[in-house]
């Protein structure tokens, strides 16, 4: 896992999306060719220190010279950045954690998420795709109207229904060589029925609050079968099977 660097990124692009998410992209090659897809990166959301803890965000794209983040606008420092004009200097340090690991053998790759981040999803979609895997994503209807713009055009949208989404995942299990989803620690218990899942077969974007996101506070704790972890340096991908049961 590359070593995590401070630098100093440059706003390239942002659009606001329907559904109030925002996007941003900046320049920072030595960031964007060290990352991976489910990891994260800290960005510092002031021109000074009030607030003075820097933002969690998963990358959603990762290209060769730029990092992009999906984000909604449900804070104030994350409004902050959101107005951020084009050329103007952000501080990031990652990329930081662990990521997913899109197995070899992998041809069939299955994302879903209701409450948790898309965009660490559609980041591993971008990777799949480019190794030509079929990926399909379930989302909630009105969640996949809102990320119309950005979801590639050869991923298949899974429509699912609010009530019974878990459920519509768990029906696509069964062809999909490799799963991810995103979903918060309240989420999990909703997958404990699944007790026969192999290693590796479903892992787990861990939706958290992360105040330092080094490892440093102990705050991101998550109970796991190997005990508690720090969601920042263990995870945020977990394998489901280390969360639920
Ligand atoms: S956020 Fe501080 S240890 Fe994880």
């Amino acid at each position: 896992m590359a070593a995590p660097l401070e630098i100093e990124a440059v706003i390239s692009a942002g659009a606001r999306l329907a559904g109030g998410q925002h996007l941003v992209t900046m320049v920072v090659p030595e960031i964007a060719r060290a990352a991976s897809p489910g990891q994260f990166a800290m960005v510092r959301c002031a021109e000074g220190w009030d607030p003075y803890l820097r933002r969690a965000l998963p990358f959603l794209r990762l290209e060769e010279e730029s990092i992009s983040f999906l984000f909604a606008e449900d804070d104030p420092a994350l409004v902050w950045l959101a107005r951020r004009p084009l050329g103007e200097r952000v501080s990031v340090v990652g990329p930081l954690g662990r990521g997913f690991d899109l197995q070899p053998a992998t041809r069939r790759l299955l994302l879903a998420t209701q409450t948790g981040p898309v965009a660490p999803l559609l980041g591993l979609a971008a990777r799949a795709l480019a190794s030509d895997l079929c990926v399909s994503i379930v989302l909630e209807a009105a969640a996949a109207r809102n990320l119309a713009a950005i979801v590639p055009g050869a991923v298949e949208v899974i429509p699912a229904p609010a009530a019974g989404f878990w459920e519509v995942v768990a029906e696509h299990l069964t062809w999909a060589d490799q799963t991810a989803i995103a979903a918060s620690m309240e989420d999990l218990p909703r997958w404990s029925g699944l007790q026969t899942l192999r290693p590796g077969q479903v892992e787990c974007f861990v939706a958290k609050r992360l105040a330092c996101g080094l490892g440093w506070c102990g705050s991101c704790l998550a109970d796991t079968h190997r005990g508690p972890r720090r969601v920042c340096t263990a995870g945020p991908v977990f394998d489901l099977r280390e969360l639920i049961g």
